[in-house]
Formats: structure tokens, sequence, C-alpha cells
């Protein structure tokens, strides 16, 4: 189905952005990475969109491809990111078709909660497999390609003429950075995926290509929402009142972010991680004394019943 332009992307981009440029996009299929695909199709590029379920990765390409007339967007499913072959002859069957892999998307991941008594050390592999290995196995299937597109698109501060091109997000989390109980897992391997990240940036930034992480926090209307939170009307509002920002994202806000990333906008960013999640893992360090987060702020009471408080109003 069709979906509205403002619910993917903002109107701060021009049209034609990514004229004749190609995006390889693992977990395409997927709420995150339909909308940063469909995004980039929308502004003129063509896409491939790999997954493991060919009727739900077919189908998302023919969906992505109503973002704008004429636009090309190849589903390719029953391509399991663990396995470097299939996603080698994924890659090299997307350039053969339309011409090239100019951007890669590396958001294949898997998820679930669990305490570390509950997670077997195949579960644990399991995550670790999809989403480090498959970071990896996805930078080294398009990482060629890349360098080729870097070496047509001079990224040299100043604006080409042929547009961008030579660029890689991975997708990751923040769990990492705070530690989060029930995703020993994903924190594991999330670390991985940005470590693969910046590693490409520092190896591969010689040769032209740019390498970054997109971090989404607690996004609306996602996959990772529905199996990583309840849903009931109380954990929800608990869970917005915790972000600074006061509310969740958009799937649009992280197409925004891969959209700067991937612009002329974004050509000296390199080897950096983005987080797009209205300041939320920072609460991790918000404790206040007691002080309710963020209601204590908003009331404009001074600290009192503490040693440490002002004696007078500033
Ligand atoms: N809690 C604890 N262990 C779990 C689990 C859960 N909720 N779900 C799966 N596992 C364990 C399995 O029991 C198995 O371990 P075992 O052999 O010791 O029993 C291991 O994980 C592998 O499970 P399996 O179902 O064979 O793996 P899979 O490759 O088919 O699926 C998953 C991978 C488990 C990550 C699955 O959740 C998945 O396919 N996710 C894709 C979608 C997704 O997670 N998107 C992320 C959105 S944020």
């Amino acid at each position: 189905m069709p979906m509205p332009r403002e619910e993917f992307l903002s109107s701060t981009w021009r049209d034609g952005i990514f004229d004749n440029k190609v995006l390889f996009c693992t977990g395409g299929a997927g709420t995150i990475c339909s909308a940063q695909t469909r995004a980039f199709v929308a502004l003129g590029g063509n896409a491939c969109i790999i997954g493991r379920n060919v009727e739900k990765t077919e189908r998302m390409a023919k969906d992505i491809a109503t973002a704008r007339a004429g636009a090309k967007v190849i589903g390719i499913g029953q391509v399991d990111v663990r396995d470097p072959q299939a996603l080698q002859d994924a890659a090299d069957r997307c350039a053969k078709e339309l011409g090239g892999i100019d951007f890669c998307i590396a958001g294949a991941a898997g998820n679930f909660l669990a305490p570390m008594a509950q997670l077997s050390s195949n579960a644990f592999k399991t995550v670790m497999d999809i989403d480090a290995l498959g970071s990896y196995n996805t930078a080294k299937a398009t990482l060629p390609y890349l360098v080729e597109s870097a070496s047509k698109h001079k990224n040299t501060g100043k604006a080409c003429p042929t547009g961008t091109g030579g660029r890689i997000i991975f997708v990751s989390a923040t769990f990492h950075y705070t530690g989060k109980p029930l995703q020993a897992h994903v924190s594991a391997a999330k670390a991985a995926v940005d470590q693969i990240s910046f590693s490409t940036s520092l190896e591969y930034g010689p040769l032209g290509v740019t390498s970054n992480v997109i971090t989404p926090g607690p996004i609306a209307n996602t996959e990772g929402m529905e199996r990583l939170a309840k849903t009931d009307e109380e954990t929800t509002r608990r869970s917005k009142t915790g972000i600074p920002i006061g509310r969740w994202g958009e799937v649009k806000e992280i197409a925004d972010a891969t959209v700067y990333l991937f612009s002329e906008a974004g050509g000296y960013v390199n080897g950096h991680a983005l987080v797009v999640d209205g300041g939320a893992w920072r609460v991790a360090g918000g404790d206040m004394g007691g002080y309710q987060y963020p209601d204590f702020l908003l009331s404009g009471d001074m600290v009192s019943g503490v040693k440490g408080g002002r004696k007078s109003k500033l």
C-alpha cells in the first residue's frame, strides 16, 4: 500500500538527490529498514532489500517501489545474513540488475527479551551470529562495490556533480552504553556491530567510503517495540515519560537520519554513532536522588529536604 510521504520522510530533503543510485539493505522488509529504504527510493534511488522470508521480502519490495514512479526495488528472500555466500550472491545480483551498489544498510537483526538464566548458549550465539556476524558479512559483500562507487563520487567537501556514493550505515542500539537487563545477548552483539562500523570507517575511509552507526531508540509502531516491551497503556505512558523528549520516535526520524548520512550534508561524518532516541539512553544516568524525572524539573520547585540544596531562589 502506498504510504503517505510525510510518514516516512520529512519535508527537509530535495527530490532527486539519490537519482541513479542503488541501496542494498539487509532486513529491508522490517519496519525501520523499510522506511529507510522507502525514503531513499522517494528521493530518486533504486534498491535491493534482503530478508529470510521470501513472501514478506518480495511484498515489501513492491510496496517500497510505490514511493516513486519508475522506481526499481528488488526483494531477495531466503537470504540469511549468517550465510556469507548467500549474501555475496545477493549483492552480486543487486549490482548486476541495478548497475552497482552505492549505499548499504546493515539492518538485519534478531532480538527477544530473556534473562541470562533463560538464555542458552545457542540463543546467545544466534543473536551474535545474526547481528554481529551478519553485519560483518554484509560489509564484506558490499564494500568492493562501495569502494567503486566512492571512486566515482568523490567526497571532497564540495558538491560532486554526480552526487554521493560509497557509504554504509549499521543499525545498532544503545543497550550496551549502559547495560540492560534481559538484553545480554543483544548488548554484546550491538557492541560488536558498532566496532565493525568503526573499523570500516578506519580501513575504508582512505578509499572514500564512510561508515556510520544509527542507533534508534524506542520507535512507535515497530516490530522491535512489539517484541521488546509490553504494550498496555500504563507501560507505554511510563516509557514515554522516561524519555527527555517525552514521546516515542517515528520511523521517519530514522529515515531522515539515514538520508542525512547518505547525502552531501553527511560527507564529513565518518566513524560516528548517531543516536536517534530523544535522549532516552542518557536517562539511565538521570537518577535525581529521589526527585521524579521529569516532573520535578518541569515543576520549577527548589531542591529541598537534602543537605546540598540551595538556600534561596536564583
Ligand atoms: N527466549 C530465550 N531463548 C530464545 C527465545 C526467547 N524468546 N527465542 C529463541 N530462543 C532460543 C531458542 O530456544 C534457540 O536456543 P536452543 O537451541 O538452546 O533452544 C535459539 O534461541 C535459536 O532459536 P531459533 O528459533 O532456532 O533461531 P532462529 O534463527 O530461527 O531465529 C531469533 C532467530 C531467535 C532471533 C528470532 O527471534 C528471529 O528470527 N528474530 C527476527 C526478527 C527480530 O528479532 N527482529 C528484531 C526486532 S528488534
